[in-house]
């Protein structure tokens, strides 16, 4: 049985990377949070529908307790989900983020170094790639330059750094980094979902407007070079990227360490995002135009193909409408 430590794990990622271990089997799971902005309840929910774990609150910056609990736990890999992950947040607070998301990290590697970890999955973001001056019609891929924007996407790819260097001066410690683009949806089996406060994920912020939990939303800029006018950007099923995090996993067992892109490979409209809203939600809601946001790329596609081409992973819910269902489903919920 695999020892597994997951960071982060009471937050909207981790608990359905957390799901998916628990329904695969096989891993003995200890989950790590300092419920700062995950929940508790949704560790309950996990327990009380797909099987039991230990769950330990702890904060990261805590490094002597972390470094004790992985010397306990000797565990065989970890996956990293733990972070800040507000850009504006990030700009006016940098500090936050390089020591939450880039001390804390180049802490917890150590520890895994130290502790005989071998197997470590990061959770990293497009926001790595900044604002790509081109794009090509199948996607951004891993060799695309990495430029961030914003103290964010810096934090994370300093940490991508971090990982790679401690990986080469070690070898029996190998790594996958994940580049999320846009994650979206909730639990298909409707037992977790996002329940981030103030979240600013579209997705999320049409299905709470179109609940009624918001008045109006915003659409921000309606004059970008895109054919509606409005930002494109790959949506992909959070159950998907779960998956992803398992066949990393296995992965690391023949292969060495990478980075791969994790996204559809397709890209939707805010526009077109809000319209099937509306449709799946039967409420027109309304959604007024607002000024640009600075830093918003006109668009982001991820092309995967790497990870379709180096792993069996295949997305089974690449369907907008579902992904919106989910979402408005979860969030009736809360
Ligand atoms: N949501 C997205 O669209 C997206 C996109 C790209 C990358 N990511 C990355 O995915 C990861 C998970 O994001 P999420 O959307 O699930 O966010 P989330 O806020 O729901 O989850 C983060 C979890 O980490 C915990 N946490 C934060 N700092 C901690 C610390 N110092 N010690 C212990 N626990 C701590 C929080 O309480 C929370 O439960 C992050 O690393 C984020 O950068 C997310």
């Amino acid at each position: 049985m695999q020892k597994i430590l997951i960071t982060g794990g009471a937050g909207y990622i981790g608990s359905h990377v957390t799901k998916e271990l628990l329904k695969r089997g096989g891993y003995d799971i200890t989950v790590v949070d300092n419920l700062s902005t995950g929940f508790a309840e949704t560790i309950e929910r996990l327990k009380e529908h797909y099987g039991d774990f230990k769950f330990i609150k702890l904060d990261l910056s805590d490094w002597k307790d972390v470094q004790d609990l992985m010397q306990r736990g000797k565990f065989d890999a970890v996956i990293h989900f733990a972070a800040a992950l507000v850009v504006p947040e990030s700009v006016e607070n940098p500090l936050k983020y390089y020591l939450n998301n880039t001390a804390n990290t180049a802490h917890l590697i150590k520890a895994s170094i130290e502790s005989g970890v071998k197997k470590f999955i990061f959770s990293s973001t497009a926001a790595v790639y900044g604002e790509p001056e081109s794009i090509p019609k199948t996607g951004i891929t891993e060799e695309a330059e990495t430029k961030p924007i914003n103290p964010y996407g810096h934090s994370k790819l300093m940490s991508e750094q971090v990982l790679r260097d401690a990986a080469a001066a070690h070898p029996g410690f190998k790594y996958v980094a994940l580049r999320y683009f846009n994650v979206a949806g909730a639990d298909v089996g409707g037992k977790i979902g996002q329940s981030t406060k103030n979240a600013t994920h579209l997705i999320k912020v049409a299905a709470e407007t179109a609940l009624g939990k918001r008045e109006k939303m915003y659409i921000f800029g309606d004059d970008y070079s895109t054919p509606d006018g409005t930002c494109i950007r790959d949506y992909i099923h959070v159950d998907d990227l779960s998956a992803a995090h398992l066949e990393a996993l296995d992965y690391l067992e023949e292969h060495e360490s990478d980075v791969f892109n994790v996204g559809y490979g397709r890209g939707y409209s805010v526009k077109e995002v809000i319209d099937t809203m509306r449709k799946v939600s039967g409420n027109d809601f309304i959604a007024e135009i607002a000024p640009r946001r600075a830093g918003d790329p006109a668009m982001l596609i991820a092309d995967s193909s790497k990870l379709k081409n180096q792993t069996p992973w295949r997305p089974k819910y690449d369907d907008l409408e579902l992904i919106c269902k989910t979402a408005l489903d979860w969030e009736r919920k809360l």
